[in-house]
This record gives structure tokens, sequence and C-alpha cells, in this order.
């Protein structure tokens, strides 16, 4: 054996001669000098000796894989990020990708390059699958982002633990307590009237009758009682006297629905001749069934509750600002869903002009309550969403299936169009675990591809906080991860915990 250094046999182009090949002489070498390698020092693999410099003893296991270029798409399918940026809040685990999710409606919306034109959120699921609790996180983790949070109607005071823990004390609304709300209250639109110019008046009006009509339309609708051009009219005459601004008064008075009806019921002489009825028999009959139904709510659903001034006085810069409804749960579904329709349009007054910092989430949990309630309500709650003048506030409706407002024995292809009208309002979309049925429901309402849909009746229903996230035409697999604190402000199992009933 040579030693060491020495080359052993022979080399390739002795062996090639030897066969009667020629290899090619070498060309002289590049006489210019060689580019200097960017690592000027290499480290070894163990890294640095020396003093505090993480020398490592043994080195790391390190497993090696061989493969063809097309198996290793299948061994590292090297799925790229979800393309959404990481702002908002942290809900949790993305799994298609692995990586963290985040949620920012209003920041989706000015990023062009993701489909997502309004920042509202609509979350369906069957009860008990996380979607309150996914929408308490949010809220929450947007707080250090600046946005506060109105809840508006809370049927089972479940955002109470909430509102306690950052140290707000929610309103209790319900039959002999204080607190009133006036679904036609003005809002900051009626501040200053006075001083306004012609122009901003006719536009104020515009907004406060055009919404005022939303809410009448969708209660007296709820009664099972027609609300056509009559009708319409004759409310619409009736809040212009009422306010004041018929007899052009430089400060409208505030109108309230008891008073409304008492005007309708006691027409004077301007009501009968500005509706253009010949006289006052004429007007009463023509307006009987829009007079008994408000009558009717007057002394029921709203009674001691929407039939006054608002008495709360609500801090707006609080972090969160709830009211709670679950003294109305043994009046019925109906009740509830009235109820949801005053706030919601008593809190779209309060939203109509806020300061440009002013971001809020507004969150309307148990929607299909009102759903129920039959289309016109669906209509004001679609218009609410639709006339809501400010785009940074993230509208959250919160319900069980599209479907619900369908149940009020009202299957036409109208309400079945309005539904998917307030789809379209919400360009954000949550679907916790739904049953087989449902899932075909939604499938077919949002174009889901099967296997979107099969997460939504199989993976998402076999686990809390588990939905499938549609942002704009993109599909996220999300696993909502709450904390240990947020698991306890969330908890809504109370009554199966104690063996009682759900
Ligand atoms: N991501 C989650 N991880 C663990 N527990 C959860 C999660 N989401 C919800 N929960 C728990 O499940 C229960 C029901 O959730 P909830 O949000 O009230 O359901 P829903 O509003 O869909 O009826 C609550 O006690 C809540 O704490
Ligand atoms: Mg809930």
């Amino acid at each position: 054996m040579s030693g060491r250094g020495t080359r052993r046999g022979r080399d390739v182009a002795v062996l090639l001669d030897d066969f009667g090949h020629r290899l090619p002489p070498l060309p002289p070498a590049d006489a210019a000098p060689r580019e200097r390698g960017p690592f000027t020092q290499l480290v070894p693999g163990r890294g640095m000796r020396g003093r505090g410099r993480g020398r490592t003893a043994a080195l790391a296991p390190l497993s090696v894989w061989r493969m063809t270029s097309e198996q290793t798409p299948v061994v590292w399918p090297l799925i790229a990020t979800s393309g959404l940026p990481p702002t908002g809040a942290q809900m949790g685990l993305d799994l298609l990708s692995g990586g963290a999710f985040y949620c920012d409606p209003v920041g989706w919306v000015t990023d062009d390059d993701i489909p997502v034109t309004n920042p509202n959120v609509v979350v369906f699921g069957k009860p008990g699958r996380g979607k309150s609790a996914t929408v308490k996180a949010f809220a929450l983790r947007m707080l250090a982002y600046g946005y506060r949070t109105l809840v508006l109607g809370d049927t089972k005071d479940e955002y109470e633990p909430l509102c306690r823990a950052l140290g707000v004390e929610p309103f209790v609304i319900g039959h002999g307590l204080p607190a009133r709300v006036n679904p036609l209250a003005f809002g900051p639109l009626g501040h200053g009237w006075e001083r306004l110019d012609t122009a901003e008046i006719r536009r104020r009006e515009a907004l406060v009758f055009a919404r005022w009509l939303v809410l009448l339309r969708g209660l007296v609708a709820s009664q099972a009682v027609p609300f056509g051009p009559v009708e319409e009219t004759a409310v619409g005459e009736a809040l212009r006297l009422l306010t004041g601004y018929r007899s052009g008064a430089t400060r409208l008075t505030e109108p309230t629905i008891p008073q409304l009806w008492h005007t309708l019921d006691e027409p004077p002489p301007e009501l009968v001749s500005g509706c253009r009825y010949a006289d006052r028999r004429h007007f009463l009959d023509a307006t009987r069934t829009l007079r008994d139904a408000l009558g009717s709510l007057v002394k029921g659903s709203l009674a001691g509750l929407f039939d006054d001034h608002t008495s709360i006085h609500v801090d707006w810069r609080a972090p969160i600002q709830s009211l709670s409804l679950s003294r109305l749960e043994p009046l019925g579904d109906h009740a509830v869903g009235i109820a949801l329709t005053c706030l919601n349009s008593w809190g779209q007054a309060m939203r109509e002009i806020a300061d440009p910092g002013d971001l809020r989430i507004v969150v309307r949990d148990e929607t299909w309550r009102q759903m129920r309630l039959g289309a016109e309500a669906m209509k004001s709650l679609d218009a609410n969403l639709r006339l809501s003048r400010r785009d940074a506030d993230v509208q959250i409706l919160l319900a069980h299936k599209p479907s619900d407002m369908l149940t009020a024995g009202d299957a036409t292809s109208q309400a079945v169009a309005i539904a998917r009208d307030l789809l379209h309002l919400c360009d954000v979309k949550v679907l916790h675990g739904q049953d087989q049925a449902v899932g075909d429901e939604l499938g077919s309402m949002l174009g889901l591809t099967p296997t979107a849909q099969r997460l939504v009746t199989g993976w998402a229903v076999a686990g809390k906080g588990r939905a499938l996230w549609l942002v704009g035409d993109r599909a996220f697999k999300v696993q909502t991860v709450l904390t240990g604190p947020e698991l306890r402000l969330t908890y809504t199992n109370e009554a199966l915990a104690a063996g009682g009933p759900t």
C-alpha cells in the first residue's frame, strides 16, 4: 500500500489511452483572478471553538432523504401561506398551511389583493359549535387595535362576563326595569339641526325617515299585516307632524312609537288632509290594520321596553357595550325578535355619525330570531347593513342557518332572494359545523365545492371552534384557539353542566 497522500492506480487519461482514445487537451487555465466567495470564514459543523461561542459537543442528527423531483411534492407538499397578511386578531390555526390565521376585515377591504369589498361577517353554525366564542375572542383581540364592541341584543346574557372583565356593566332590558330604548331616536344625526343649511337638513331628514320606515315596516309586517304605500304614506306623514318637520320647526321633536300610534288613532285634521283623505272616517278605515298592528305592539312586545325616550346613557368610549335581553326569553321568540329589530334600528342610528378613529365591531348575536319574523324583518336587517354609513364598522351577524327565515312559512323565492342578498352584504363568512341538510343548503347558496361542504358537515362538527372561513372567494380551514381566561369568559354551558334544560 502506498503511503498517505499518494495517488493509487492510473488516471483516466492514461486508462483511455490504453484503449486507443485520446482526451482533448485541457485549455490553459484562465489567468483572471477568481472572484472571492462571499463566505470568507467557514464555520465548522459543530460551531466555532471557544468559550461562549456556541460550540456543540454532539452534532444534531440529520435525516437524509433521496427522491426524484416527481416524488418531492408528495412528501413535502410545500403549501404556500394563506396569502392573508398577519394583521388584526390572531384567531387560531390555519390547518391547511399550518400557520396562524389572522382576521382583519377592514384591513382586508383596503387590501386590493384580497377579494373582499365589505368588512361585514356572517357566522353560521349549529348551536354550541363556538360561534359566539369565536366572536367574543375576536372582539377581545381587536381591542388592541382600537376597536370597541357594541352588542346589539344579547339574548342569553352571555356577553356579560366579557363586559364585566373589561370593567363595563351591561344594560339590562326587561319588563319592570328602568332601561328604555327608543327605536325612533334621532341619534347623532339629530344634533345641531338648527345650525344646518337646508341641503344638509334634507339629507339628514331622508336618512332618518328611511331608517324609521324600514323599522316600522319590519315591526308591522311581523304582525302579519301588509305594509304598502297606504301605510307608508300615513306613517311618514304622521312622523313629519310629530317631529314638527311639517310645520318647519328648527328643533325637531323626537317621536316614540306609542305617540305615532296615538296620532294615527286620533288623526288630527292636518294628517287626514296631508294624506289626501276626504275625511277622518275615510282615513281611519284605510289605516285600520296598520293601527291595530301598531296598537298591539305598543300594548304587547314593545310595552315597558321600547315605548319611551331612551333612558340609558351609553358611554361610547367604553371598550364594550352590551344590551342584555335574557329577561325577554320567557315571552318567546317573537318578542325577542321584535326587541332585536328595535335594537338594530337604534344601533344603526347611534352609528350614523362617528369620529373617523372610532372603529367598532357591531355584534348581532342570535340574528335568526329576527329572521324568523319573516321576510320584512329580514329586509330591515338587510337595510340596516346596507344603510350603514360607516364602512369602518365590522358588522357581525350570528345565525344558525340561512333558511331560518323560511321556517316562518314563507319559503317563497322572494324570501330566498333576500337571504341571498344578505349573504352578499357579508363578504366574510364563517361556517361552523352543520347537519347534512343545512350543509346542502349552504353549499347551494354559497356555491361551496363538495370538499368545502364536507368540511362543514364533517370536520367542523367534530370540534368546537372549527370553521371554514370564506374570505371573499378564498377558503380557510381554521381552528379557533381560546386561552384559559377566554374559555372561562366564553363558557355558555352552565345549564348543561347543572343538568338543567339548555
Ligand atoms: N375554540 C374553542 N375551544 C374550546 N372551547 C370552545 C371553543 N369555542 C367554543 N368553546 C366552548 O363551547 C361552548 C359553546 O360555545 P358557544 O360559542 O356558546 O356556541 P354557539 O354560540 O355556537 O352556540 C362554550 O362553553 C365555549 O367556551
Ligand atoms: Mg351563541
